[in-house]
């Protein structure tokens, strides 16, 4: 970690500890958006939010007994279903503490601790070997990185020549109109977000660091009811949110949210690579 790294591990940490746990309480375990197949699909949060979890798995490819990194790990759900899913070994990392001692419990409860391991690690610095992974996904973390380029570098040491990698992301959209600005801005100021990523900026930033085979699609429209249904569930514990940052903030939250939902300069990506 560089000394100005910005969103530090904490800023980050602060967020997933705070807010998102509150958040969390009223989305379940899925700490990602949902993937909806066309306005005429009424799954469930969490029927949507798990298929958002199967896109990923399906463009990772994992083989059984293959070793994942898992780059923000949340509290472990996602990367359970993908030991369940493909039969792999799994080591998931976050910057909160909080996050990574629920997911080792999750693991532990689930059976699954031999499979799926837990710690906490930043990103932007990966203590592991080069080629030490067979696949990596980065499941809607990217967007908290400092600098994604160098994630991204340090994804492609660890990863072996051919390993894939999957990303789901909050991205960028422009043309930017004022309003979109004003959006765009509250997400980072709220949500330790440095800037969101765009599809050209993926594009360059994955070929500078040694993947190829990139395909990018951008599932905004299949993941926009996210934050409607998102503002719906947090406005059920409104209370427990004004409790931790005053009532004028929650209200600024939620408002922001459902403001979000309708704003087309906030999208959603879903990209798979191949580390050459
Ligand atoms: C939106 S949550 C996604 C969690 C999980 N992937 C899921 O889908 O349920 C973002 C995650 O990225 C992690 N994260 C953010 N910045 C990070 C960094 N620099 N290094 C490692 N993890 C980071 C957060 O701690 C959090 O677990």
């Amino acid at each position: 970690m560089t000394l100005s790294q910005s969103p530090a591990p904490g800023d980050v940490a602060e967020v997933y500890d705070g807010i998102g746990r509150i958040y969390g309480s009223a989305w379940g375990p899925n700490i990602h958006y949902g993937y909806w197949e066309d306005d005429a699909d009424d799954s469930s949060v969490e029927v949507a939010t798990d298929r958002l979890t199967d896109l990923m798995i399906s463009g990772l490819a994992a083989r059984a007994g293959e070793r994942v990194l898992d780059v923000g790990c949340g509290i472990g759900h996602p990367a359970l279903r993908l030991v369940r899913a493909c039969d792999v070994d799994v080591v998931g990392i976050s910057v909160s503490h909080a996050q990574v001692a629920r997911a080792t419990a999750l693991a532990a409860a689930a059976g699954l601790a031999h499979r799926a391991t837990f710690q906490f690690t930043d990103a932007m610095d990966l203590p592991f070997p080069a080629g030490s992974f067979d696949g990596a996904w980065a499941f809607e973390s990217m967007w908290h990185m400092p600098d994604r380029g160098q994630v991204l570098g340090e994804i492609s040491r660890v990863l072996r020549p051919g390993g894939r990698l999957a990303v789901a992301d909050v991205i960028e959209r422009g043309p930017v109109s004022p309003a979109g600005r004003a959006l765009l801005d509250h997400i980072c100021q709220n949500y330790a977000v440095r800037s969101l990523g765009t599809v050209d900026e993926y594009r360059k930033a994955l070929a500078a660091n040694g993947f190829v085979d990139v395909e990018i699609r951008d599932i905004s429209d299949n993941c926009s009811r996210t934050l409607a249904l998102m503002a719906d569930a947090v406005d059920t514990v409104r209370d427990k949110l004004a409790d931790l940052v005053g009532e004028a903030q929650a209200a600024s939250l939620i408002d922001f949210m459902r403001l979000s939902a309708v704003t087309p300069e906030s999208g959603y990506l879903f990209l798979t690579a191949v580390r050459a």
